[in-house]
């Protein structure tokens, strides 16, 4: 981990940064490309143009989560400041804009510290300035990291305990083996004793979550796209957006909706010395969006040394939030 000093911090009170969160870009494209089901991490969906896009995502119709969590967000949100307690600092897991945290920061009794941590680089420093100015007396430390992989946090003096926070239903984004992989590294993370407030999507009509991830006015299929782009313009590759279209399907086995790149034509994609044919019809597997049932999140919390103390839903049983403690 580096702590970056040649940066212009302006209103920050730190900047980390972890070398892998570029490394290892390239290795893992050329794997998912090569794999029978060619994917694509969702990781890399995330340059600024995709971070815009993911935004814009949030505030459409048919996307019924950023709506849901973040009137759950309101309602509860001196009950979730409670569990925090006082002095604690705030450690957000896929930060983005950092949005929907300032709704928790209102709440928080003198928290210590925010420690927002994004791959996205320029998008976090961004997004963590423009925070930092609406909350001038709060350290806002970012890192920019793979936050799957373990983090050491930066000591900050005087907290009283450390807060996880990860909304959005990203958890939904691992597959079930890695989403308890990373719990378990999330616990380690933040220490035994410390909570979490994590947001997860519930089990639902099919119509309802189609619509959430195909929306009329083709902003997730722009937001899928944009991937190729990212990968084309960080890599030198010439995967060309036009020749694929945007596809969501649910997987009833696996209770995920699916997010594919469909090959319009047999192409080839040129890379380096490396060829990577296309036919007709062939997807990249670009991402998965698991969705559970309250006790279905709550076992694989306990799979990955979490005790569910609470959880909050909406009267719809859209959308759930939970509060997990480390064992
Ligand atoms: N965590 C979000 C979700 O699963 C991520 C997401 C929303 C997403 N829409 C998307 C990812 C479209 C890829 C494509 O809902």
């Amino acid at each position: 981990m580096s702590n970056i000093k040649e940066l212009d911090l302006g209103p920050l009170h730190d900047y980390y940064e972890f070398e892998h969160a570029v490394s290892d870009f390239k290795a893992s494209v050329i794997e998912g490309l090569s794999s029978p089901q060619k994917k694509l991490s969702s990781k890399y969906f995330y340059d600024v143009r995709g971070s815009q896009l993911f935004d814009k995502i949030t505030e459409l119709p048919e996307y019924y989560l950023s709506r849901t969590e973040t009137d759950l967000l309101r309602i509860y949100a001196d009950e979730f400041a409670e569990l925090i307690g006082e002095g604690s600092s705030l450690i957000e897991f896929g930060s983005g804009s950092s949005t929907k945290v300032r709704i928790l920061l209102n709440a928080l009794q003198s928290p210590t510290a925010y420690v927002p941590i994004d791959i996205s680089r320029e998008y976090l420093i961004q997004s963590a300035k423009e925070l930092a100015v609406s909350y001038p007396d709060l350290p806002v430390v970012p890192i920019c990291a793979d936050y799957t992989r373990p983090i050491k946090l930066p000591f900050i003096p005087n907290e009283n305990s450390r807060a996880g926070f990860f909304p959005g239903s990203t958890i939904g984004n691992f597959t079930y083996q890695d989403a308890v992989k990373f719990l378990r590294t999330v616990a380690n993370d933040l220490g035994s004793g410390n909570g979490l407030l994590i947001g997860v999507d519930l089990k639902k009509d099919v119509k309802i979550l189609r619509a959430a991830y195909n929306d009329a006015a083709g902003v997730t299929a722009e937001f899928n796209l944009n991937i190729l782009r990212h990968i084309n313009r960080a890599l030198g590759v010439d995967m060309d957006p036009n020749e694929f279209t945007h596809d969501a399907l649910w997987n009833h086995e696996k209770g995920r909706i699916e997010m594919h790149l469909v090959s319009k034509c047999n192409q080839t994609v040129y890379f380096e010395n490396l060829e990577f044919e296309f036919i007709e019809g062939e997807s990249i597997h670009t991402e998965n969006s698991h969705k559970y049932t309250i006790e279905g999140f709550q076992s694989l919390a306990a799979l990955a040394g979490w005790e569910a103390c609470k959880y909050w839903k909406d009267s719809n049983n859209l959308y759930s939030i939970h509060y997990l403690r480390v064992v």
